[in-house]
């Protein structure tokens, strides 16, 4: 069996995970998780998860789409959404000055956490639909 694909699939699951555990983690504690600096870890852990992904769905699933396809394609959109969030909102919401930048972090991570909870059910369940 080649080595390739379950190498790949570590190298994405693995920082993915860590991803959805740190936003869960902020999404919690809000701007008071900050002091744990997960800023640097969680974007590059993403952009990991993220490259990673693309690379097994160009190498997998790039043919005619079918049910998986939708599946896991909705879940990565639901992933690069919530990175988009993290990255646009979140952290940038805790610049010196913001008004009400506490409360925007929290919301930004809670609603990256759903997210990132919808993209793993979808990349879970995508092979049994
Ligand atoms: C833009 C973001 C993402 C893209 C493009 C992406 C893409 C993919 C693709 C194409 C596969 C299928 C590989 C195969 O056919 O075996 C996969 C598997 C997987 N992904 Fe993602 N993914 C993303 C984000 C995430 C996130 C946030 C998680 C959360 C933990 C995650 C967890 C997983 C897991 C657990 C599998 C393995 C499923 C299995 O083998 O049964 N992915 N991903």
């Amino acid at each position: 069996m080649s080595l390739l694909i379950p190498l790949l699939i570590v190298a994405h699951v693995v920082p993915a995970v860590f991803w959805v555990g740190s936003t869960a983690v902020l999404a919690r504690m809000g701007p008071a998780g900050t002091s744990l600096q997960l800023r640097g870890p969680q974007t590059g852990a993403s952009a990991v998860a993220i490259v990673f992904g693309l690379i097994l769905w160009f190498l997998m699933h790039s043919g005619e789409p079918g049910k998986a396809e939708y599946v896991l394609g909705a879940g990565g959109l639901c992933a690069l959404l919530a990175f988009a969030v993290q990255q646009g909102v979140a952290w940038r919401s805790l610049r010196a000055g913001r008004s009400n930048g506490a409360g925007r972090f929290a919301a930004a991570q809670r609603l990256s956490a759903v997210l990132l909870v919808l993209a793993l059910i979808s990349m879970v369940i995508f092979r049994y639909v």
